[in-house]
């Protein structure tokens, strides 16, 4: 934490990017940008998605300093499928993915780690048993398709702070107590990728989240989003296009 500043047009937001012990350069690559099954700034609403159930969210992958990290793979209709999409983007195969963080325990933000049953499984602190717990959920409520939503959810190992050289998990509440984005640095760039933090470009402008009834976390969720305007230059939002600040 840095100080307080005027973020311009807005409210006071606070510098979160945070101090790094290495000065480790990374590479990234956005394989998806997510969209949601219903979004209020198309002029949708919940009662009639028009794109069906679930969500896709924005996947990003980071090459640093000894390791390969997806974050949060997003569920598309088979593993070729993602394959490809890395494939497309990076020419790399599935085997060279080492690590998969998971930013918070929403099915769309997990359940996508099936695809990569041999790289290590990381959440930040707070998120293993809402996901060990939503995955109960989830199979509760298979409907018996043959997609079971069951993944082997006691493989995620929970991470703080810089947990690979160059990039960070950073708390980002509101949206839910325990998402946290990854933040890095590359070029000059501060990055951040936002997950459901930032669910859209309209949720930013207008400092708002989804799928959050508490009125207190909607407000933390806008203290949050005016904190990431004032402290970073790009911006992956969960289900949307970068936002460049
Ligand atoms: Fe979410
Ligand atoms: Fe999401």
């Amino acid at each position: 934490m840095i100080g307080k500043a005027l973020s311009i047009g807005y409210a006071y937001g606070m510098n979160i990017f945070p101090e790094f012990s290495t000065a480790s350069e990374v590479r990234w690559d956005a394989l998806i940008f997510g969209h949601l099954f219903w979004n209020r700034y198309f002029g949708e609403t919940p009662d009639n998605p028009p794109r069906g159930a679930p969500s896709t969210c924005s996947s990003v992958l980071i090459r640093g300093r000894g390791y390969c990290l997806m974050v949060d793979p997003a569920i598309r209709h088979s593993a070729e499928e993602c394959y490809f999409d890395l494939n497309r983007r990076t020419g790399l195969l599935p085997e060279a993915v080492t690590h998969c963080f998971s930013t918070h325990h929403h099915f769309d933000h997990w359940n996508g780690l099936k695809y990569f049953p041999n790289a290590q499984w990381l959440t930040a602190k707070g998120n293993a048993p809402l996901i060990a717990e939503a995955v109960r959920e989830a199979v509760n409520r298979d409907p018996g398709d043959g997609l079971s939503p069951a993944i082997p959810a006691e493989r995620i190992q929970e991470v703080s702070g810089e947990f690979l050289p160059g990039v960070y998990a950073l708390p980002l509440p509101g949206h839910t107590d325990s998402l946290h984005g990854i933040a890095f640095r590359s070029g000059k760039k501060r990055i951040l990728i936002a997950a459901d933090s930032v669910m859209t470009s309209g949720h930013f402008a207008d400092r708002i989240t989804e799928f959050q009834p508490d009125p207190a976390m909607q407000k933390t969720a806008a203290s949050t989003i005016a904190d990431i305007a004032e402290s970073f230059d790009l911006v992956v939002p969960g289900h949307d296009n970068l936002i460049v600040l």
